[in-house]
């Protein structure tokens, strides 16, 4: 078997031991004693462990966390339940993540509201002002991934939140790329929801994600997917009607993969015992040497690079005429290291579970493919 040196969270996490543990016992106890061995109050509150885990690390309160399958799926049901009305707009960038996106666009088209994207330059930067010049009176959403996929380029959310709510706009955060590698403060951000998956920053596997719903907002919120568990008391089943819970499990809607869920919360809570602070510091110790021995290579780094607007993704544009594509599959092939091509670049995104020297394997490596 391979030994894997993965550099690329922004992608997909080698997932944490302790989730994979957790995920496989489930699964191991389900195949042995269906629902002998995973009943119903344990179906019940099979999200909790990963909603206390998640709001730990959020700084909020477990009433105001939720857990789902994807963060696609949480941002469609969030998208119908907020559905920006006719005449409104939503304003987000150009680089963002389709699933930032598409999820309004599609209420959008339902209802006539438009949507708003901000562009970029060639090196994938949206300067902060031009989202902020979309904000109108009409605007009806904000919705921004915390951190770009593409560059790592990391928004200001406090500033975002503010000229969302100076016109009555809320604003919606995918934190998918930037949840368990960047302190956040879900109160203090401003944010009104707040939404990540599970399998990149937070170490989890396929098949979990979680989300901060605002009190503020969320007494509003009709979720766009219901579905038995959508009632208070989820095994009073009876179709003839439905009361939503008060705090943010209303947007808990079915089953899930709970055995994901219960990994995902043993690999956020090993992200709370090492402290998010020490983690950021700690990705971006490892991002500058991706820096510093890209550029002793002559590669140029596209990623922003401000205190204020960086994080652990770092991209590379390699040398004109040297394939992204081909250099992320020869550095799988014939090192076993992974990073990933985006846009034309290569992106590099170390985590916790790396070290200088896998950094410095990587130099290594890029040294040889590119002389
Ligand atoms: C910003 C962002 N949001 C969402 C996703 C997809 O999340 P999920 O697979 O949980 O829907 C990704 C995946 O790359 C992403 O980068």
């Amino acid at each position: 078997m391979k030994n894997w040196t993965n550099l690329s969270y922004a992608n997909v996490a080698t997932t944490s031991p302790a989730a994979h543990k957790a995920s496989m016992e489930w699964s191991d106890a389900l195949a042995r004693g269906g629902a002998a061995e995973f009943g119903g109050e344990a179906e019940k509150n099979g999200m909790m462990p990963l909603r206390r885990a998640a709001a730990r690390l959020l700084s909020s309160e477990v009433a105001d966390v939720c857990v789902g399958s994807s963060a696609t799926e949480l941002l469609c049901s969030l998208a119908w339940a907020v559905s920006p009305p006719r005449g409104s707009n939503i304003v987000s960038t150009r680089t963002a993540f389709p699933s930032t996106v598409y999820p309004w666009s599609r209420v959008a088209e339902a209802n006539g509201a438009e949507i708003r994207l901000a562009d970029h330059d060639e090196a994938l930067y949206t300067n902060p002002d031009s989202i902020l010049d979309l904000i109108d009176d009409t605007t009806s959403v904000v919705t921004l991934s915390h951190v770009e996929y593409s560059n790592g380029q990391r928004y200001d959310l406090r500033r975002f939140a503010d000229a969302a709510h100076s016109v009555g706009a809320l604003l919606v955060v995918d934190a998918t790329q930037s949840m368990g590698m960047v302190p956040i403060n879900a109160v203090l951000s401003g944010a009104d929801a707040i939404v990540s998956s599970g399998y990149k920053w937070l170490r989890g596997t396929y098949g979990a994600a979680v989300a901060y719903i605002s009190p503020e907002i969320r007494d509003d919120l009709n979720p766009g997917l219901l579905g038995f568990r959508s009632h208070v008391d989820i095994w009073d089943l009876r179709a003839d009607r439905m009361e939503l819970p008060k705090d943010a499990s209303r947007f808990e809607y079915t089953t899930i993969h709970f055995g994901a869920a219960l990994g995902l919360a043993a690999a956020v809570e090993e992200i709370n015992e090492i402290g998010i602070e020490e983690v950021w510091k700690h990705d971006l110790t490892l991002a500058d040497s991706v820096v510093d021995g890209a550029r002793l290579l002559g590669i140029e780094v596209a990623s922003p690079l401000s205190d204020s607007e960086r994080s652990a993704i770092v991209s590379l544009r390699l040398p004109e005429g040297v394939s992204s594509e081909e250099i992320s599959r020869r550095l799988q092939d014939e090192y076993s290291i992974l990073v990933t091509s985006r846009a034309g670049l290569l992106r590099v995104s170390p985590h916790i579970d790396n070290s200088q020297a896998d950094v410095q394997s990587l130099l290594d490596a890029l040294k040889h493919l590119l002389s």
